[in-house]
Formats: structure tokens, sequence, C-alpha cells
């Protein structure tokens, strides 16, 4: 695989996949790191007097009110003032007069496509990697870098298809996240402690049994572990748990097979009968672990953290992480937000920009769209 490094850009149109799905509220962007995170890439394409033309999703589009919420305009106001010069926002992402606009741009312009998922209206185009769209991209330019690590397990036509298309390599943002979670897949050191916390342990079972058999220990937080508490035939009343069977039985499946490796909470805080955070108890149980661990992967959080009154979970969990010699790698959107709330964004090894981009890569070595580039 060619990196952006490999790869001649001099004075080159550029076609860029970046993934600037950011967190917007009200039309505010509430957390800007991957937009920051991708802006070594562009500077770099910059310094060589490329043409950067830039592909990104934003949101899931399934109707034309869908396209109404998921526009890239507010995300190309934020990355003109982090880069200090125009970018120029074209209100469409395919057609011949994006591709006029496109073509009759000068070496060393930015130019923001919108939203590339608007192509899944009427027909999944861009997500369904339409072959005929991924050219359209593809001419946009005379090369293709992504960069776009946290859309890489999906295979679209901006991020797979448009490879068949043009000389292409990874950029700087991959490189970096390839380098630093290859530890969890290869030459991992031991003990190998998890942490999975959120809410939905069904979306997260693929992931539990690629680790389980990887790591010595898998501490629980959130949903997760109230799902496997009610496995073991706890009443967890309307707490947020699995109500499917086959999942409860696999859950059962998995503390048969491992006991001792999987570590349950003790102790929660509760309101109305229903849990949203860790107990101290769970904590200090957990620091053991965490203390004693040569490598920690963090993916979720130990509750309902962005409410004050169930925050103290995490953020002591976080405050024990900062201070163990583990290398601590912290994988997932809301686990990366929760630590940059907390204060604790440099504090560790590694903090992934992907949510389920991080979790393929950990558990199968690969990510959809790095096959499809040579
Ligand atoms: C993310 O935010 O995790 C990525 O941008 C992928 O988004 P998606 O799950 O909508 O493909």
């Amino acid at each position: 695989m060619k990196t952006i490094n490999d790869i001649d850009v001099k004075n080159k149109s550029v076609v860029l996949r970046l993934d600037f799905n950011v967190p917007v509220e009200n039309g505010e962007i509430k957390d800007n790191s991957k937009i920051v995170k991708s802006l070594r890439t562009i500077n770099y394409l910059l310094q060589n007097n490329c043409k950067v033309v830039i592909l990104s999703h934003f949101g899931r589009i399934k109707s034309e009110e869908d396209k109404l919420k998921n526009s890239l305009k507010v995300v190309g106001k934020e990355l003109a003032n982090l880069l200090k010069r125009d970018v120029k926002f074209l209100d469409n992402c395919y057609g011949d007069k994006v591709k006029n606009i496109v073509d009759n741009s000068s070496l060393g312009e930015v130019i923001l496509l919108e939203n590339t998922r608007f192509m899944d209206v009427p027909t999944k185009k861009e997500s369904g990697n339409d072959l005929e769209l991924a050219k359209y991209f593809a001419s946009l330019g005379d090369v293709y870098i992504n960069d776009a690590f946290g859309s890489m397990h999906r295979a679209h036509a901006s991020t797979a298809g448009i490879a068949k298309f043009l000389p292409h390599a990874i950029g700087f943002l991959v490189m970096d996240e390839l380098e630093h979670l290859n530890i969890l897949v290869h030459g991992t050191p031991h003990p190998f402690t998890v942490f999975m916390g959120g809410a939905k342990v069904d979306d997260k079972l693929p992931i539990i049994k690629s680790l389980i058999d990887r790591c010595d220990y898998l501490l629980l937080g959130g949903g997760i572990a109230n799902s496997f508490l009610k496995a073991k035939g706890a009443d967890v009343g309307a707490s947020i748990a699995t109500n499917d069977e086959n999942v409860l039985n696999e859950l059962r499946e998995l503390m048969n097979k491992n006991r001792g490796k999987i570590v349950l909470p003790v102790d929660f805080t509760i309101d109305d009968g229903v849990i949203y955070d860790l107990g101290n108890k769970s904590i200090d149980l957990y620091k053991k672990y965490l203390e004693n661990s040569e490598l920690v992967f963090v993916n979720g959080t130990c509750g309902k953290f962005e409410d004050e009154r169930f925050m103290e979970g995490t953020e002591n969990l976080f405050r024990i992480l900062s201070g163990v010699r583990a290398k601590v790698i912290v994988g997932g959107g809301d686990t990366a937000s929760a630590c940059k709330k907390f204060g604790f964004e440099d504090k560790f090894y590694f903090i992934s920009s992907g949510g389920g981009a991080t979790l393929e890569y950990i558990a199968d070595g690969s990510l959809k769209a790095l096959e499809w580039m040579e």
C-alpha cells in the first residue's frame, strides 16, 4: 500500500477523501477534532502546490429531507477558519457544473464538495459503491488520497471504487491510525486489558468475540455491563440492556468459557431504579487490573457521562488510566469526546478518530476501503 510519501503529488489536482462527519448541534460544530486532524495532509498538499478537491460524507442520507439537515457547508466554514484561507464550497458533489468549476479552479485552491451521500437518494450510488459514480469522482483529479480513516470500514464509491480509476495512496491521518492501532493486532504486549462500555451490546458482540481470545481481561461498563448482568440472571429493571434472547445466550456462553477474564461491575449509580453509571467499588476493582496492564484498549464509557449526575464513573476511570504505565488506546467517537470533556485528551498513548473503523481494524486487521487500494 502506497502512502502519501510514496506518490508524486507536486502540481497535481488531488481528490482527497476525508471523514468530516463531525457532531453538529443547532448548526454548530461540537467537536472539530476530525477536521483538525485532517489539516496535516491538506497543508502538505498545499505546500506541494496541489489543487485539493475534498470529498466527504456527513450523516446518513435516506430522503430529500435528510439532505436539508446534512450539508457540509458548516464544515467548509470551519475548515477555512482553521486553514486561514478560502475554501470553495460547492453545493453539489456531482454533475457537469461541479466538474467545470473544479477543472477551472487553480492549483493552490481548496474545494469542498457537498456531502457524497447526497448521491444515495434516490438510488444508493455512494453507499452501493457505484463504479460510474466512482469514475466521476476520479475524473475530478489526477491522484486520489484516502485520509478518511473513520470511513474506511465502508466500501463506498468515494472510499473504495474510486481507487480503481486513479493512482492512489493513504494520507498522514490514516498512516498514524494504522501505526498506533497495529499494536492491538500484531505483537500485542501482555497483560492486555480491554474496557468495553457504551449502550448497545448487540453492535459490539463481534468486537467482543474477537478481543476476548486476545486479551487477558475484559472489564465492562454501561449498557453492555447491564446486558451481561441480565444474562447472568440479575434484575436490571428498566436499565439499558438487550432483550434479544439469542444475544443473552451468547453472553452466557462467553461468560462460561471465559471465567476470570470477563470482569463485571459490583456497584452502580442508580436513579429511579435505572442504572446510569458505575459506582466507586467497581472503579476500584477495575483499577487493580488497569494498574497491572501493559496495554489497555478503551471503547465506550461507564455510563451517561453527558449528565453531570452520572459522569463520576467515566471521569474516575479516565483519571486512573491517565496514571497507569500501560499504553492506553482510546477508540470510538463518544469515548474520544468524553476524554476531551474531562481534559484527558493529551494523556493517552493514542486516541483514534474512528468509531466503527477502529473496531473493524482491530477485529479483522484490515478495512474494507483498504482492500480496494493496491
Ligand atoms: C463515523 O463517524 O464513525 C464515520 O464517519 C462513519 O460514519 P457512518 O457510520 O455513517 O458510515
